[in-house]
């Protein structure tokens, strides 16, 4: 395992453009004993009710939101650009049918209970705090339903309060 440092939230250097969007995410969550991770690139971080909180959208078809909803907590971890194609995996794989973690070669670490990936470079630890499922007839672009919700597979939205940061 390696050794991850808690980083002060209000000295990250964080670009969550070049993060969520470019590099991509493990979004990692448990539940019923078993550990489970997708890759995301559509993400946020920001603040809510006074705390620091994370923003993740999963779509109802993911075995992750299956666990999700019944976890209280998940993380986002970051991966250097060589574990590239793992997350290509990750995010074309379900769980349901693979056991993608252990396929990946990847290994879990835990934070107080709430697991995450131990290859990761950075790593949002976070409890959850909302999930509100998006629907069509509050998106103010028609296009959009065009664009990504033609099988009517919609994303929920999740907050969650970011308990811890984990650099190493
Ligand atoms: C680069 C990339 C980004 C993705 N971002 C998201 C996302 O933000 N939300 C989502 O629901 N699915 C996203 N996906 C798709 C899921 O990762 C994919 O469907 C995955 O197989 C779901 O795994 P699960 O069934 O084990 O949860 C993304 C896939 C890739 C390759």
């Amino acid at each position: 395992m390696h050794a991850f440092q808690p980083y002060p939230i209000k000295e990250i250097e964080f670009n969550p453009f070049v993060r969520f969007g470019d590099n991509w995410g493990a979004l990692t969550t448990k539940a019923d004993d078993k550990v489970n991770s997708m890759t995301i690139s559509w993400g946020g971080v920001g603040m809510l009710w006074d705390k620091p909180v994370a923003t993740v959208y999963v779509r109802e078809s993911r075995f992750t939101k299956e666990l999700l909803d019944k976890s209280d907590s998940f993380s986002v971890s970051f991966l250097d650009d060589k574990y590239r194609r793992t997350l290509k995996y990750m995010g074309q794989v379900s769980g349901r049918n693979e056991d993608k973690i252990k396929n990946s070669r990847l290994t879990i670490n835990d934070y107080k209970g709430i697991p995450f990936i131990d290859e990761g470079n950075f790593i949002v630890i976070c409890k959850k705090m909302y999930s509100l499922p998006l629907t069509l007839e509050n998106v103010v672009d028609k296009g959009v339903e065009e664009q990504f919700y033609k099988t009517k597979d919609l994303h929920t939205m999740y907050l969650g309060e970011i308990v811890e940061l984990l650099a190493r």
